[in-house]
């Protein structure tokens, strides 16, 4: 079969790479979609069961930081773009491991980059597009300036538990190995295009949330222990801030941003829904419980207090006017909508969730916590 162009996905096999593949895959039956990840205990294929036997679907298990690979398979199917969110994604972990977040998340990028760079240049770089997905943690931690917070705030032009927000011009002060290694990776891609003239686009997005998300991050995890009537491990007093976007439209910004992005630039994406961690999680209790039939309030005392994330960032918050301002995009859901759509979805998979967790999760967390 022929195809109009092929498109490699990095960790497509992740949580929000299996979104963007699911979404490429159904959208453009015209480019062939390689989901190219390594399989480590974050990607798992049974997150794109219903696209696997598509025509323009091909799953190829490879290690970014694997150059040799990477320029191989690059070259073989002459591909012409790249969105690389294979990474290693979770905070806590990069405190205890941090050489294997710089191998990934640097070296990793790097060889892409390289290879890429083997095979577009000679050609002058007609076509393609190299778009690295990131995070808003590389511009390191807000303030909590309104601890209350404060419901008229968007009215005012400001968030609800500060008035700044990170823009594409905030200066990038990374705090955990995770968010150094993302922002060192940053770094490389727009060296790239400021070196080599690569065509690049780099976009920065606040929390995820929704289906197919790995059981250590907060919403799937709490959503299950609450299932399962287990302690709710609140780091610190539950009083820090993240900004959340449903994964779906994280997914339609990728899509709209690699085909009408423009090269070289970089675009924040959020939707200006910032939650205190301990109201967010009596909204996740006091749903799975509505959603369980069990009576209101009858899990609020699963809350645990913890010690604090080393290194806790406070509050993450968004500005993501310019994606609105020059590509049109916006959030298509409401919290409410997609807080009711995760949790159902999380309680109806309660095997995904055992699938997931019987394996090296649960080996990290004896080492972690032996
Ligand atoms: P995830 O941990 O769920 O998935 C990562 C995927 O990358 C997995 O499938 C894993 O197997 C694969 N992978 C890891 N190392 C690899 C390697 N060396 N070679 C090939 N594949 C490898 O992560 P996620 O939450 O889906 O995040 C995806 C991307 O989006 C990351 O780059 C992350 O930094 C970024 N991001 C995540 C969030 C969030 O809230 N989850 C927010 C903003 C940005
Ligand atoms: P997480 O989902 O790990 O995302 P990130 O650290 O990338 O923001 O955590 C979200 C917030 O929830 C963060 O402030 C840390 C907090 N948290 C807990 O309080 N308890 C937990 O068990 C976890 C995993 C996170």
């Amino acid at each position: 079969m022929e195809f109009e162009r092929t498109i490699i996905i990095t960790g497509g096999a992740g949580f929000i790479g299996s979104h963007v593949v699911r979404l490429f895959v159904n959208k453009y039956p015209e480019y062939k979609i390689i989901n190219l990840d390594k399989l480590t205990y974050a990607g798992n294929l049974a997150n794109l069961k219903d696209v696997e036997d598509k025509p323009n679907y091909q799953f190829v298990k490879a290690d970014i930081c694997d150059y040799e690979s990477i320029k191989e398979i690059i070259s073989t199917n002459n591909v012409t773009g790249i969105i690389h969110l294979a990474a290693e994604s979770h905070v806590d972990r990069s405190i205890v491991d941090p050489f294997t977040f710089a191998r990934t998340n640097v070296m990793g990028t790097l060889s892409l980059l390289q290879a890429a760079r083997e095979f577009w240049e000679p050609k002058g770089w007609a076509g393609c597009r190299f778009y690295h997905i990131s995070t808003d943690e590389v511009y390191g931690a807000l303030e909590l300036t309104k601890p209350e917070g404060d419901p008229d705030a968007k009215e005012c032009g400001g968030g609800p538990f500060g008035d700044d927000f990170f823009t594409e011009s905030t200066k990038y002060q990374p705090h955990s190995p995770y968010s150094a290694a993302k922002a060192s990776s940053d770094h490389f891609v727009r060296a790239y295009h400021d070196t080599y003239g690569m065509p690049t686009l780099v976009t920065n997005c606040s929390n995820n949330y929704g289906p197919f998300q790995f059981p250590e991050k907060l919403i799937p995890l709490f959503i299950n222990n609450i299932r399962h009537r287990r302690p709710l491990p609140v780091y610190g007093k539950g009083e820090n801030v993240r900004d959340w976007l449903y994964v779906v439209d994280h997914a339609r910004a990728i899509d709209l941003i690699f085909h009408e992005g423009k090269i070289g630039e970089t675009y924040n994406i959020g939707g200006f829904n910032e939650w205190k961690n301990i109201d967010l999680i009596k909204v996740l209790i006091k749903t799975t419980d509505r959603l369980l039939g069990r009576p209101e309030g009858s899990d609020d005392d699963l809350i645990t207090f913890v010690t604090d994330r080393k290194g806790h960032d406070m509050r993450y918050a968004i500005d993501s006017t310019k994606l609105k301002e020059e590509l049109g995009w916006e959030p298509s859901l409401q919290f409410e909508e997609g807080i009711e759509k995760t949790v159902k979805w999380y309680l109806e998979n309660q095997d995904w969730l055992d699938n997931v967790t019987s394996g090296d999760y649960m080996k990290y967390y004896e080492q972690m916590y032996k």
